[in-house]
């Protein structure tokens, strides 16, 4: 029997009352898939909805309209005991390695918690487990990193601890959300190589959030781009980075370093989107060069242009 992707997203809304019977909607109708074994890397600018969107799937954000449907298990809304069980199939890496962990526990107490918790550890004992786990986030020897204490740890040890602590439950989902930004640059690389490793070798599924193009392909087997809550276009990360569609995902590109000589897209306006409910056309209009009044009236639907590359833009360009 042909079983759906282990992730499927549905017209997912996120709204927030901001008062005077106003509402935000940081997260606008997004779909999307991620299939086991796949890191699905979802970018976009600061405000764009990027961490509501993982807290929506991790269920610390209620979603208030469409689908979320994990291990063909639709839990939009499940609460009591099944959420205690979903959320040993998702896992969530936070972007600080230095607020997630608690200064006074041990790494060993830190992995011992979930492990009890969730009583996982079976006939293998914590101990054992605990062990495995350093040594597959390559924190060793682990007879060493066990016993100790966050602050004795670097900013990029400290992730691969929260990285093992989402492990340990066995989860089948990871939502990583800019687990490298607050790293030094040098350490990022094995943090990411370490993401691909486990997604390989523990057939697990990803997503990957960040403002970076360049992690995001490196990382990603497809890219998600989004823009004021809307996906704008998403594609194999190969084929997204080569043959960019959108007119804001080519603005990003173009301001990647190393990038230029696809010729940088003017900017029409610096000015931060609106994310007010109830707004017409597309997101991008006010910042697009190519806008025309389809888009400031009509909101372009997300279209596969070419098999597996989605596009929401009245005027796609195939071509710089
Ligand atoms: N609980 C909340 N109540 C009201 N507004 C919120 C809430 N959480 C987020 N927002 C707003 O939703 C929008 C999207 O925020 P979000 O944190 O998802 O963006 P982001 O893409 O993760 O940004 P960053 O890259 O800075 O982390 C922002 O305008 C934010 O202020
Ligand atoms: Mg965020």
């Amino acid at each position: 029997m042909a079983l759906g992707p282990l992730v499927e997203v549905k017209d997912l809304v996120v709204r927030f009352p901001i008062g005077r019977g106003q509402a935000i909607r940081p997260v606008d109708q997004v779909s999307f898939s991620i299939e086991a074994g796949e890191v699905l890397s979802l970018v976009g600018e600061s405000g764009s909805g990027k961490s509501t969107i993982a807290k929506a799937l991790v269920r610390m954000v209620e979603p208030s309209e469409g689908q979320i449907i994990v291990n063909q298990r639709d839990v939009t809304h499940v609460r009591g005991r099944r959420i205690t069980q979903y959320r040993r199939e998702v896992q969530m890496v936070f972007q600080d390695p230095f607020g997630s962990l608690n200064p006074v526990h041990t790494v060993e107490r830190h992995l011992a918690y979930p492990l009890r918790r969730h009583k996982v550890s079976g006939q293998e004992g914590v101990s054992r487990r605990i062990d495995k786990l350093l040594e597959q986030v390559g924190l060793t020897p682990v007879s060493e990193t066990r016993h100790k204490f966050p602050h004795e740890l670097s900013g990029g040890q400290r992730q691969r601890v929260a990285i093992a602590r989402a492990l340990a439950v066995n989860p089948t989902f990871v939502v990583a959300d800019e687990p490298i930004s607050m790293l030094d640059v040098s350490i990022r690389a094995g943090v990411l190589k370490l993401i691909g490793e486990l997604r390989d070798n523990l057939n697990l599924a990803f997503l990957y959030i960040t403002h970076d193009l360049s992690s995001a392909r490196y990382i990603g087997n497809r890219i998600m781009v989004l823009y004021a809550g809307c996906v704008m276009e998403l594609a194999p990360s190969a084929e997204l980075v080569r043959r960019p569609m959108h007119p804001y995902t080519r603005l990003l590109l173009a301001a990647t370093p190393g990038n230029r000589d696809r010729g940088p897209l003017p900017e029409t306006s610096i000015s931060a989107p609106n994310l007010v409910e109830g707004r017409q056309g597309c997101q991008f209009a006010n910042r697009c060069p190519f806008v025309t009044d389809v888009c400031t009236q009509t909101k372009p639907p997300l279209m596969e242009l070419d098999k597996g590359h989605f596009v929401a833009c009245h005027h796609p360009q195939a071509t710089a």
